[in-house]
């Protein structure tokens, strides 16, 4: 299958290979299931399961990894002093362990003249809600004028979203648009590597590595420092009251001599290993469902598929997934959060890979569509023309096209 990106061309035609590669794949799955004779194979791993085939010693780090995952910080441990959530899965929880939940997280900052300033002298723009302290508690400061929420978003099959070549995605970026769709890369500093490299984890695809985020997510959501992110935030940047309230010595994230590894090591080990959602069978109404969505256009966006390139872990190595997603920066007009981030301008946000959608509401980055249909009709700027097409489908045509995207 070709990795290459949709063009007006060819595109019709690549993607169609796509879904029929995908319902090809479904239907030799079910066939070797019921295949008598050779051992059974073993069944698609579900929310939460590792990914299949990993070794044994890989199987000990997605488990040593879901301990911290799932694990408690107290203040003592380097919690705070300011914070969002005592741990990842606080969060990260449904259907299962790495998953979504409707909690959102909120960024501000303040624009003068079309310009966006993130108030970092004032803590932003990322708020923390809580802290170990009343006195250190957050609050958006008057200054601020943009206030914009951010949903969590699902954890699953992140480890393969990280294994694809920086070029695969960059195949996907257009010169000149086609029915109002051009896509840019976000282009970031990874701090775990200190190479610039495609950033596609994050609404605003403001990391490139799942290591860089397990960093971010610790000091920023749990106020835990570590040796990518060594320095505290201050509650709304008052350093003095900072000083007086963080106890604990930096950098917080200990490492295991046993294993030389930090916190964000094994976390990152986890979520590398987390397995991608569960599909659901391949359907009538799905097959038809899958066709309007090419048909509208969605795909021009939501790619279908994309493979990973070469990896050190089998389960990683040139895999074919079926993420929907460019891993893009659009210009989403009015559907943009206001928030300059990493490369990503105010409007701009990264097209979020659909698989598990079924499992993942709310939608959108403020969690504002409570349904798929109501995520759709929000679609605005370089997804205008793609949403159009889906208000003139028939109400039948559009159920088919949701139905799809609860099968994928
Ligand atoms: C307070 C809730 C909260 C906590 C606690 C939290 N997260 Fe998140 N997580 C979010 C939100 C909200 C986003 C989307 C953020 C954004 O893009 O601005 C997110 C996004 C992510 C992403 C990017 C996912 C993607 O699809 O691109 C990763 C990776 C991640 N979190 C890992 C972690 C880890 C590891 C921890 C624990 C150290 C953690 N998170 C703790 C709320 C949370
Ligand atoms: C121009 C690129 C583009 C096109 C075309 C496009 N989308 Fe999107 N889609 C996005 C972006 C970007 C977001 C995230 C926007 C946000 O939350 O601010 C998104 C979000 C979504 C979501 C919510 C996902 C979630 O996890 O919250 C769904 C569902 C969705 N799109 C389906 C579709 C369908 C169906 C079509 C075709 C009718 C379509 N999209 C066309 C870029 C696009």
């Amino acid at each position: 299958m070709s990795l290459t990106r949709p063009t007006p061309s060819n595109g019709h035609y690549k993607a169609v290979g796509a879904f029929a590669l995908f319902a090809a794949t479904t239907l030799l799955t079910s066939l070797a299931a019921a295949q008598p004779g050779g051992p059974p194979p073993p069944p698609p791993p579900k929310f939460g399961e590792p990914l299949p085939g990993l070794t044994s010693q890989q199987l000990a780090a997605f488990k040593a990894g879901k301990d911290d995952f799932v694990e408690r910080e107290t203040p003592g441990g380097g919690l705070g002093p300011i914070f969002n959530r005592d741990s990842c899965v606080a969060c990260h929880s449904g259907p299962a362990v790495g998953g979504a939940s409707p909690i959102n997280v909120t960024r501000f900052g303040k624009v003068t003249g079309g310009v966006f300033d993130p108030l970092t002298s004032l803590g932003g723009s990322l708020l923390q809600e809580r802290a170990i302290s009343q006195n250190g508690l957050e609050k958006v400061p008057a200054q601020a004028n943009v206030v914009a929420k951010r949903q969590t978003t699902p954890l699953f099959g992140l480890g393969l979203i990280e294994a694809i070549p920086d070029a695969v995605i960059l195949k996907g970026v257009r010169a000149t648009p086609v029915d109002g769709v051009l896509g840019k890369a976000s282009m970031v500093q990874d701090v775990a590597s200190g190479k610039s490299l495609v950033g596609r984890f994050g609404w605003k695809a403001q990391q490139a590595s799942l290591l860089a985020f397990a960093g971010d997510a610790y000091l920023n959501e749990m106020g835990i420092t570590n040796r990518l992110f060594p320095t505290e935030n201050a509650p709304n940047g008052n350093v003095a009251l900072l000083n007086q309230l963080d106890k604990v010595k930096d950098p917080e994230d200990a490492v295991d001599p046993a294993t030389g590894k930090a916190g964000i090591d094994v976390l990152a080990d986890y979520m590398r290993f987390l397995a991608p959602p569960p599909t659901r069978p391949v359907t009538a109404s799905t097959a038809f469902g899958a066709k309007f969505f090419l048909d509208v256009g969605c795909t021009s966006c939501h790619t279908p598929s994309m493979t990973t390139g070469p990896s050190p872990v089998s389960a990683l190595n040139n895999k074919s997934i079926f993420l929907y997603s460019d891993l893009l920066l659009h210009d989403m007009g009015s559907l943009g959060d206001g928030i300059v981030q990493g490369a990503a301008g105010a409007r701009e946000m990264k097209t979020p890979p659909l698989w598990g959608a079924a499992a993942s509401e709310p939608y959108l980055h403020d969690g504002r569509a409570r349904t798929l249909d109501e995520a759709i009709r929000a679609h605005d700027g370089e997804g205008r023309s793609a949403r159009d097409k889906y208000l003139k489908l028939t109400p039948d045509q559009q159920k088919l096209l949701v139905e799809f995207l609860k099968s994928i």
